[in-house]
């Protein structure tokens, strides 16, 4: 299986700063690693062109579940794929928790990127607290259940285990909870559906140069997407190629 690295930019960047990130991430991208830059969907195109002719992919960060219409400030899946994307991030925990996005509006977004022909990096994480409540596992486990739609399979659809708690703090899992999670989760799919067997599952959460290589070591663990650290060329690198 090819491991999978994304670099999700956020709402961070420059149309300039992002330019010069893609040219420096297409030149210099390792071939061995599937890479996805996710930047603000305002520069979708100025990337597209920095990508063209390398392998580095390119994916959104959001889209509507409904194919075209009256929905101000929003985006379709098949105008992301018309921009150039294959990918597309779905169910993010800050569209969970700043636009209140439910497991089925996000299995109703994977259903639409599907239609458009893209790949759905669905993202499920429990809170500080469903942790310290014991309750981490089974909260992934409805995330999982609710958020991935019947026509899910291994070619269309990617997970992203990304724990709330360590997502932009600078402190990520342990490697045993995220081992222990992949493993669950890897079961909730497959139990969910006979074509989700195998699916990758993606570990989020400060990653960084320093702890990407125990990370992405682990049993499970089949990439790693980026927050933070994809803002830096050298420092996302060096995540592709510790994989
Ligand atoms: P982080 O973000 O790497 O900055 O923790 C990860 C993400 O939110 O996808």
């Amino acid at each position: 299986m090819t491991p999978l690295v994304v670099g999700n930019w956020k709402m961070n960047l420059t149309a300039g700063e992002a330019i010069r990130l893609a040219g420096a991430i297409a030149r210099e991208a390792p071939a061995d690693t599937e890479i996805v830059l996710c930047p603000p969907a305002v520069w979708l195109v100025p990337v597209a062109s920095q990508l063209a002719g390398s392998a580095v992919a390119l994916g959104g960060q959001d889209c509507h579940q409904v194919g075209q219409g009256a929905h101000t400030g929003d985006i379709a899946a098949r105008q992301l794929a018309d921009a150039g994307c294959s990918h597309v991030i779905l169910g993010h925990s800050e569209r969970r928790a700043n636009h209140g996005e439910t497991d089925a509006q996000v299995a109703a977004k994977v259903s639409a990127a599907h239609d458009a022909g893209m790949v759905a990096i669905v993202c499920v994480g429990e809170t500080a607290d469903q942790r310290a409540g014991g309750d981490a596992l089974p909260t992934v486990e409805t995330q999982l259940r609710g958020s991935l739609p019947a026509g899910c399979d291994t070619g269309n659809t990617v997970v992203a285990y990304e724990p709330v708690w360590a997502i932009g703090t600078g402190a990520a899992a342990s490697l045993d909870d995220i081992a222990a999670m992949h493993s669950h989760a890897g079961s909730v799919v497959s139990a969910h559906s006979d074509r989700l067997a195998g699916c990758r599952i993606l570990y989020g959460g400060s990653v960084k140069p320093e702890n990407s290589r125990e990370i992405l070591a682990l049993d499970g663990v089949n990439g790693a997407l980026v927050g933070g650290a994809s803002l830096v060329a050298e420092d996302f690198l060096a995540i592709a190629r510790a994989v």
